[in-house]
């Protein structure tokens, strides 16, 4: 059955505008032209039933978070519901992992689906207020996010008395970030709401206990809150009906690089590597990043591998690399990513970040000695030292090439015998 969905997937951008009139939701075209998701439907059959009912069919459907680490979002929704408190619902649209774009078209897209999956979550943890939180980059959103707020209002579906009930109210206000990826760190994020300076927090307490102001919050991404409101509309069976044992439903991926049909595809939890490959017209490749820069390197020998939490867990990334790519240069621009975006606050990452750019810089010059990979083979250590998610992966790239194609980093591997007076450092610059 996954085989013939994946035949009938197309690309998001390739769909015919009446696919968007007719359905603004996220499962296979197929289902998409069956299901007809509607605005409103799924919020008055989650009031009609009750919370306890919605985080039934939420356990039913399997739903996990979407923007990469997987936990389950019934669960979620439950503890902060479970804890006492001013309950807030933020939507983490902060989307800023390299060759991650699938929010902004979602943004784009489905935010009516965005704001019920948030008003959803409201319902079961009694939140009032809530927050999205959008990419400074993708500003040029907000007009449109406003209006569809705006429309919401008037149609009774966010903000007082929604579905004209006297107790049931909650609103939504967008905050724009201002172009930190350390922000996308959901205790970093909570920060930048509370205009105090970014850092992430030490977790646990996890935010649906102690997030916003030191209330329970629940913290979703774009994906996870469209996908809930999905549930509510059509049911958790239903949406279990795709995927794996471990990973239910359909996962949105940004494919950009070497392939002929870069885009934003809908894909069945499970899919493999190789299948991803062939539905956007890739040739001979070096290799996939799945995940982005924190994720996972995958070289050809490993195509079978499946997107999935079980085994390639993703936020939505997936850059194709073709083999007229230098692998050196790829982890090198990475690293350069991760030394950038270090918020500074501790040091394995502050420092590891840069060491692991200046090694790598070494690398790709041809002036590494073996003594330089053997350092590059410790930063793992030091990084996963670190505070918070960013330098736990700040590592990754480099650990998983090394560890997959050994002969690249050796190829360029040099004993060097600096002359007297040789300056490395003024070199390096
Ligand atoms: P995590 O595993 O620490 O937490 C995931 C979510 O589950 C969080 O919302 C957290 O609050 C919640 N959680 C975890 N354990 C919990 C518990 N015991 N009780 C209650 N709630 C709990 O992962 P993290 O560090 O929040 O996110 C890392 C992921 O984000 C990675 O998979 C990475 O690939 C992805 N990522 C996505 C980006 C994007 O643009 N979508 C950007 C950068 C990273
Ligand atoms: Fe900041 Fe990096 Fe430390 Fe995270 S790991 S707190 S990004 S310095």
């Amino acid at each position: 059955a996954i085989a013939e969905r994946i035949e009938a997937a197309v690309p998001v951008a390739e769909w015919p505008p009446e696919w968007f009139e007719v359905a603004a939701n996220f499962r296979q075209p197929d289902k998409v032209l069956g299901s007809a998701w509607q605005s409103g439907a799924g919020l008055r059959a989650a009031l009609r039933r009750g919370a306890e009912w919605l985080l039934d069919e939420l356990q039913a459907s399997g739903l996990r978070g979407r923007g990469g680490a997987g936990f389950p979002t019934a669960l979620k929704w439950k503890y902060c519901r479970q804890t006492p408190g001013a309950h807030y619902v933020v939507c983490n649209a902060d989307e800023g992992e390299p060759g991650t774009f699938k929010d902004r078209e979602l943004l784009r897209h489905h935010a009516d689906q965005l704001f019920e999956g948030m008003t959803l979550a409201a319902l079961v943890t009694g939140a009032r207020q809530g927050f999205l939180y959008l990419r400074g980059e993708y500003q040029w959103l907000l007009p449109q996010l406003e209006e569809a707020l705006r429309r919401r209002r008037r149609e009774g579906l966010v903000g007082r008395n929604i579905c004209a009930l006297a107790d049931f109210h909650f609103d939504i206000d967008i905050v724009v970030g201002a172009g930190a990826y350390i922000c996308g760190e959901e205790s970093a994020l909570l920060n930048s709401i509370e205009g105090v300076r970014p850092h992430p927090r030490n977790r646990p307490p996890y935010p649906v206990t102690c997030g916003l102001w030191g209330q329970p919050t629940v913290v979703n991404n774009v994906e996870s809150f469209a996908a809930a409101a999905l549930v509510a509309a059509r049911g958790g069976a239903w949406f279990a009906e795709v995927g794996t044992e471990k990973s239910k439903g359909t996962k949105v991926l940004s494919v950009s690089g070497d392939c002929d049909r870069p885009g934003i595809y809908e894909v069945p939890l499970g899919i493999t590597v190789a299948e991803v490959l062939d539905l956007c017209g890739a040739g001979d490749t070096l290799g996939v990043q799945v995940g982005g820069p924190s994720g996972t390197f995958v070289h050809p020998p490993e195509y079978g591998r499946r997107i999935a939490y079980e085994d390639l867990g993703t936020g939505g990334s997936f850059m194709v690399f073709g083999t007229g790519r230098d692998l050196i240069d790829i982890v090198h621009r990475f690293a350069r990513f991760f030394a950038h975006e270090s918020c500074g606050f501790c040091t394995p990452c502050r420092v590891g970040t840069q060491l692991q750019l200046r090694l790598l810089e070494k690398v790709r010059r041809g002036w590494a000695t073996a003594g330089d990979i053997q350092e590059l083979e410790q930063l793992r250590a030091i990084l996963a030292a670190s505070h918070c998610g960013l330098g736990h992966t700040a590592a990754n790239p480099v650990q998983t090439t090394l560890a997959r194609c050994p002969e690249r980093y050796r190829k360029v591997l040099r004993d060097l015998e600096f002359s007297p007076g040789f300056d490395l450092d003024a070199a390096l610059e």
